[in-house]
């Protein structure tokens, strides 16, 4: 065989075919790139040649009765299965242990998603004892992630993914955006230790306003934005479909439906891609039923926020997040929402925004562009916009 240049194309390409080993042969040259790259991935070189499966041999008779059968009209096409293995995480880091944090942590237990969960919360004795309550569950749910839980953010340490939850929550009558400045402080503090403790770390930020802490994230660790990713379209996106779902009295899994732009006043739930059984929404719903479900999803979590006094919803922005780390970890596939730097997509430059991404275990991958009407492109331009000018008077 001639000799082989492996580079950092080659380490992402086997990533995409969801390999955890890449096969190296004695005369192969491998880049420094795509050493950094396969350690970045976690993905191990390993010295072939690797071991071949032998080869299935079917005979003539066996391989003519299984043509004959696909053509028989009660022949129904397998379901396509992905060629992907869901990665086990490593280390999975919650910075914040209130309702949203615990609810992750015991999601990501449950799954067995990860090796090992850290719960970090700066008032004493909640993330410890919230860690020691998951623990006791284990005996009863199998789960082999074990959790640990603290107060120092040094916690985060090697973690491959960190959330961030941690953050005033809104009262009733405040807007998301009346957090900036407070929780601009917590996103310095955090940002500055997972650079510090988990530079490789792809960070998932939860704390409002969401868009505008994600930028904060992004400039406080100076990570590239395939790292930094913004939850906040899954749970927009899982209230529109619920609406949706419940006017039309059809089940949640029948309705496929996306929300973009900022987790805000700005929100943009986009009719034009929502679909009811594979059929738009206008062949359910009327014009104003339509305008009553994208006002459920931009104002479901102040709904929550009013009747609970206390703080914000916890569970769905759990599950929220969850589907975010499922992109992640390779246990789903397709687009997901979700708020990222955006470098000209969609005509935008420069500021963090609710868009179809698609993730991987490096974070984002690449930003699906869909066709949009005008109405819902220039919606997102005024999100952009809004973002950039709160941004701007929180300097
Ligand atoms: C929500 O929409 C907490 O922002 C979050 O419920």
């Amino acid at each position: 065989m001639p000799r082989r240049l492996i580079a950092a194309e080659h380490i992402i390409a086997a990533r995409d075919r969801a390999r955890r080993r890449v096969e190296i042969l004695p005369d192969d040259i491998v880049t420094t790139e795509a050493q950094e790259m396969a350690e970045r991935l976690g993905i191990r070189l390993e010295l072939g040649p690797f071991e071949r499966p032998a080869p299935v041999v079917t005979d003539g008779a066996t391989a003519a009765r299984r043509a004959l059968w696909r053509r028989s009209p009660r022949w129904v096409a397998p379901k396509q299965v992905t060629a992907r293995t869901p990665m086990r995480i490593g280390k999975l880091a919650l910075i914040g242990a209130g309702g949203v944090g615990t609810n992750i942590a015991h999601l990501a237990a449950n799954r067995d998603m990860a090796e090992q969960i850290s719960l970090i919360d700066i008032a004493p004795g909640l993330a410890e004892s919230t860690a020691l309550d998951l623990n006791h569950a284990a005996g009863v749910s199998r789960s082999r992630s074990r959790t640990e839980g603290g107060t120092h953010l040094s916690l985060v340490a090697g973690a491959d993914i960190v959330v961030v939850s941690a953050g005033r929550a809104r009262g009733p009558g405040m807007t998301r955006a009346d957090l900036i400045d407070i929780n601009q402080r917590i996103i310095h503090s955090t940002g500055s230790a997972i650079a510090t403790h988990a530079p490789q770390a792809i960070v998932i930020v939860i704390t409002n306003p969401l868009d505008e802490m994600t930028q904060a994230m992004l400039d406080v660790t100076g990570f590239p934005r395939q790292q930094v990713l913004g939850m906040a379209g899954t749970l927009d996106t899982s209230r529109f479909r619920t609406a949706l779902a419940l006017a039309a009295g059809v089940e949640v899994r029948d309705v496929e439906a996306l929300t973009l732009g900022s987790h805000g006043a700005e929100m943009a739930p986009i009719v034009s891609h929502s679909r009811i059984k594979g059929r738009p929404l206008d062949a359910w719903l009327n014009p104003e039923q339509i305008q009553q479900c994208v006002q459920a999803a931009i104002g479901g979590g102040g709904q929550v926020v009013q009747l609970k006094k206390t703080g914000s919803a916890t569970i769905a922005p759990a599950h929220a997040c969850i589907e975010v780390i499922d992109h992640i970890r390779s246990a789903r596939i397709g687009t997901v929402p979700v708020s990222v730097l955006l470098e000209g997509e969609y005509g935008i430059d420069d500021v963090v925004l609710g868009v179809p991404c698609h993730l991987g275990q490096s974070g984002l991958l690449v930003v699906e562009e869909l066709p949009l009407s005008a109405q819902e492109l220039s919606q997102l331009q005024q999100a952009a916009a809004a973002i950039k000018v709160r941004l701007g008077a929180a300097q």
